[in-house]
């Protein structure tokens, strides 16, 4: 087991992996879970082991909101600012959570590396507006639909609560 954050061994990150262009997001996938984001030398390891060039790489890096090309937090909050999910709240719903977690202006991650707030696109579920996606460190995610600031506390308040050990 490597340890995390530490250059990695392309051969052991991409074990089982085919060689081969329609595995570039996997390869990202992989490279995220071991820095835990995407700095640049893990995008070039991506594309030359799947043979695409970096350019592609990167673009598909910064397309998808799962990708993250900074250290985020270990559990990242997703506000849709699509149409819908705008109209119905989610304006309001960031600037709670962000007071909620004590973040500055432009700070995305809060100082314990525990959460980061940030915007996304559409998720294709409008009719649940506000959605509020909660990406978590095992890969899953949690979905809340319509949104509101006592749901987004219940939220905040259960992640704590495992982290510290607790039931959730
Ligand atoms: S606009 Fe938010 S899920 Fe579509």
């Amino acid at each position: 087991m490597e340890e995390k954050g530490a250059p990695p061994n392309p051969d052991e990150l991409f074990r089982g992996l085919q060689r081969a262009p329609h595995n570039l997001i996997e390869a990202l996938r992989r490279v995220q879970a071991h820095y835990g984001y995407l700095p640049l030398e893990g995008i070039k390891m991506a594309a030359d082991y799947v043979g695409v060039p970096l350019a592609q790489a990167y673009g598909v890096a910064t397309f998808y909101h799962q990708y993250s090309l900074e250290p985020l937090g270990k559990y990242r909050i997703l506000l849709c600012m699509g149409t819908a999910c705008h109209l119905a709240g989610n304006r309001l719903n960031a600037e709670f959570l962000r007071s909620l977690l004590g973040l500055k202006p432009g700070q995305k991650t809060t100082s314990d590396m525990l959460f980061s707030v940030e915007e996304a696109r559409c998720f294709g579920c409008c009719g649940l507006a506000p959605v509020v996606m909660i990406l978590k460190p095992d890969g899953t995610n949690e979905i809340i639909g319509r949104a509101n600031p006592r749901s987004l506390r219940a939220a905040v308040e259960r992640y704590r609560r495992l982290e510290r050990g607790g039931s959730g």
